[in-house]
């Protein structure tokens, strides 16, 4: 059943957070489906505007509608991740997007605020929930990148001002994480304290955290040993996560590490089966592995198990 973040968000805050997973193709949508009805847990399905050009969008939407035949128990939404307006207004137009995240925090905080707005305006005549981002975070975020230099952590105040002046559902702020395996030099902790300070301003207000991969380092290991060459990668610890929570998280955004496990599988599988060029096997493989990462990544959200009080709270 497909829900909207809003809905979701309303159950979870405060208790956990809700896992937000990228996916691009029908075997991510498999191990995802299958890892959150193993660990009974609402999610969110994230869609980039690379992973709508990766094959075809409506290809992916079929992949998603299915998936939610195939599992009839899964509560979900489905989200445009990191769009911009144009793809904003698609997403909403198409009948299947339940959410939308518009990404304008590039922009000043008026251009933001403009813009954010008129996606909330257009969303919410649908019934769509909208997700904003204020603050800047590092690393690359489809075709923007932005070096550790020019990341922001975000303004509490202007946090608060920027939720008053646009209506969103939800927001996207930079609390010292960025996109990708790099995300640290050693390792470092969530900024708790601006976490804090959002949450005294902006009480019940769902916040999202982005770039949350844990980035694990046995997986690194595994990937390396077979011939990959990813060197000081390193990620958030996925303990904080639920700390995280009781501050306001409702939205942790994960795509990185199921492209880990993804890359894992796939290395180890050709070079100790090099005579085969039969790709199902090794993809049998990969969704039975990211069903077991989701599950384990949603006990640490603490949305393993909420789907039955979910289920009844929604009237379903
Ligand atoms: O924040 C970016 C997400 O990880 C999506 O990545 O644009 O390469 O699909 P992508
Ligand atoms: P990671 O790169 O840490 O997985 O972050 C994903 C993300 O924020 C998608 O919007
Ligand atoms: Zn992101």
């Amino acid at each position: 059943m497909i829900v909207t973040t809003g809905q979701l968000f309303k159950h979870a805050y405060g208790k956990y957070a809700v896992g937000a997973y990228n996916i691009n193709n029908a075997e991510q949508a498999m191990g995802l489906f299958k890892g959150c009805i193993s660990s009974q847990a609402p999610f969110i399905i994230q869609i980039s505007k690379g992973a709508r050009k990766y094959t075809d969008k409506r290809m992916l939407e079929a992949i998603i509608r299915s998936a939610g035949e195939i599992f009839p128990e899964a509560i979900f939404a489905v989200h445009l991740d990191h769009g911009d307006e144009q793809t904003c207004f698609e997403c909403i137009d198409s009948g299947f997007f339940s959410s939308v995240m518009i990404d304008a925090s590039h922009e000043s905080f008026d251009q933001n605020v403009a813009i954010t707005k008129r996606v909330v305006d257009k969303a919410h005549a649908k019934g769509i929930s909208v997700e904003a981002e204020l603050g800047m975070l590092g690393g690359v975020e489809e075709d923007i990148k932005v070096d550790e230099g020019h990341a922001m952590l975000t303004n509490p105040d202007e946090a608060k001002d920027f939720v008053a002046k646009t209506g969103c559902d939800s927001l996207a702020c930079a609390i010292g994480t960025s996109h990708g395996a790099f995300k640290f030099k050693g390792r470092q902790s969530l900024h708790f304290d601006v976490l804090q300070k959002i949450k005294a301003l902006l009480p019940s207000f769902p916040l999202v955290m982005h770039g949350s991969s844990s980035v694990p380092q046995d997986e690194v290991a595994r990937i390396n040993a077979a011939g990959g060459k990813i060197a000081g990668s390193m990620g958030v610890d996925p303990n904080e996560y639920l700390p995280a929570a009781k501050l306001g998280v409702t939205k942790v955004n994960i795509d990185t590490d199921g492209r880990l496990v993804w890359t894992r599988v796939h290395r180890e599988y050709f070079r100790d089966n090099p005579g085969d060029f039969d790709f199902r096997p090794a993809g049998k493989i990969f969704i039975e592995e990211y069903a077991k990462f989701i599950a384990s990544r949603n006990v640490l959200l603490g949305s393993a198990n909420q789907l039955a009080d979910l289920r009844k709270s929604l009237g379903k």
